[in-house]
């Protein structure tokens, strides 16, 4: 970062210009405030450090001009304890912060430090931003993960065909989202897509919906009727929860599939169909089919194409991007809410079993709730709350609940903490022991007299 520093008195002027170069920064320390905007109107600076009583111009007026000239411009104002009242008034002006005299070179570095972390977030947010529009999303399906893409590059591949896909996901992760993908990306787009639950209706109904009824096949049918297959014609039929569909019927739809033809219930005539068939299930088809809940043959037919969508959980790096996406989604125009970065944490580390729809529910919900544009900890729902620092408190009154020794306590937290350790550190002791800041002598001690290793090596394998 690039610091232009103003300040009269020559030693602090030194000192801070000493303290940061020190620190990799790279620093211009002027005494005169019209000589420093000069140089501040030639060349670029990411952050203004200002004196406020300065001899040539007042430091509220040299901010001003700062801001007006380059409003992206971070300035910090140095001021008097005795004039804590100007540096609000600098805050009004757009200062980033100020800092009362005397100080300590420490204290203003910790204030850059703490900015450098406020401008990355900015710059991530900026680039998030650009990356849902750009890259990581195929129309309105957001992830970036290797797992998404993977699943977009198979919608490419089978859109343009008429193979029969079998879209596998637990509930939420976007199954109908992919069906629509693959319609409106084939050469059937222009025709109907229509969508179909497999597990809404009774096995008559539901022949009689997918096949259509001739007048007077059953006791109210008064009209003849098509089917969802005969609507579907020239475009796609979506099955959703086609495991559900009763042995019988799927004796039919195997016929479909092979000689894409029907009857209707209570007729005669063979109806050729030209269509294209999506399905959706939310289980192992294949073990229904050995368990002779599922034939086995259409199992075969239906699974030519399968695509398989990740759980949320299995794809965490996308939850940022994709609640990027749900807050603009929920925002009213002109509105910007921003999630703050434990809040995003606490998104990020949650389970979600019902996946995508479940955070959408939950970014609705907080969005709706919470007025102030900063969403914050407090503003999530509590089930959220499965923050390191809540499961420990949870684990420290199971243990007072057990009525154990403080002894004992202790040492099953410190057994905890090595274990958490070792593995964030992948099993390095050098690195887990430094990140307990603890000698790796020591560790190795207590691992031993734990017995850790082992117990850390077969979680890895679990994972
Ligand atoms: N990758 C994604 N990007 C954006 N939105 C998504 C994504 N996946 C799912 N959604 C949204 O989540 C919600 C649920 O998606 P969808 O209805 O497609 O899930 P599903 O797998 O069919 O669920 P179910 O099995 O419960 O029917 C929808 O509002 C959808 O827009
Ligand atoms: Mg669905």
């Amino acid at each position: 970062m690039k610091v232009l520093i103003v300040e009269d008195e020559k030693i602090k002027r030194i000192t801070l210009t000493d303290a940061l170069l020190k620190q990799g920064y790279a620093v211009l320390a002027m005494e005169n405030p019209i000589e420093a905007l000069n140089i501040f109107k030639e060349r670029e600076f990411d952050v203004v450090i200002t004196d406020i009583r300065l001899p040539h111009m007042d430091g509220l007026d040299f901010l001003k001009e700062i801001k007006t000239l380059k409003p992206e411009t971070t300035a910090i104002v140095m001021t008097a304890y005795a004039t804590i009242d100007t540096a609000i008034k600098a805050m009004k002006l757009g200062a980033y912060d100020y800092i009362t005299k005397p100080f300590s070179s420490e204290e203003l570095l910790l204030i850059l430090e703490r900015l450098k972390d406020f401008r990355r977030l900015v710059e991530e947010n900026i680039k998030l931003k650009q990356e849902i529009t750009e890259r990581y999303s195929f129309g309105n399906i957001i992830g970036k993960s290797k797992k998404m893409r993977d699943v977009y590059e198979l919608i490419k591949t089978v859109a343009p065909s008429d193979a029969t896909t079998l879209i596998i996901g637990e509930s939420g992760t976007g199954k109908e989202l992919i069906a629509n993908a693959i319609h409106y990306n084939s050469p059937r787009k222009d025709n109907p897509l229509i969508k179909f639950s497999c597990s809404a209706l009774a096995e008559t109904l539901l022949e009689s919906e997918l096949f259509g009824h001739e007048k007077g096949a059953f006791t109210g049918a008064v009209k003849e009727r098509k089917g969802r297959f005969e609507l579907a014609n020239n475009g796609s039929i979506f099955l959703d929860d086609i495991d559900d569909i009763p042995l019988s019927m799927q004796t039919k739809l195997l016929r479909v599939l092979q000689e894409k033809e029907i009857e209707r219930v209570g007729g005669t005539k063979t109806i050729k169909i030209d269509i294209r068939i999506i399905c959706a299930t939310k289980v192992d088809l294949l073990k229904l089919a050995k368990q002779g809940k599922f034939r086995e043959d259409l199992y075969y037919r239906l699974n030519i194409v399968p695509i398989k969508l990740p759980p949320l959980r299995d794809r965490k790096e996308d939850i940022p991007l994709l609640v990027e996406y749900l807050l603009n989604k929920y925002s009213s125009k002109g509105e910007k809410k921003t999630f703050c970065p434990e809040a995003m944490k606490l998104l990020i580390n949650y389970d979600w079993p019902g996946n995508v729809r479940e955070l959408e529910n939950v970014v609705e919900r907080v969005v709706t709730l919470t007025r102030s544009n900063d969403i914050r900890v407090e503003d999530l729902p509590d089930f959220l709350m499965t923050s390191p620092e809540k499961l420990c408190d949870r684990h420290l009154i199971d243990v007072m609940t057990e009525a154990v020794s403080f002894e004992a306590a202790i040492k099953d937290m410190e057994k905890r903490l090595l274990i958490l350790a070792i593995e964030k550190a992948g099993g390095n002791k050098s690195e887990a022991a430094r990140i307990l800041k603890m000698k790796r002598e020591t560790l190795r001690d207590k691992v031993e007299k734990y017995g850790i290793l082992e117990l850390s090596q077969t979680m890895k394998v679990k994972s």
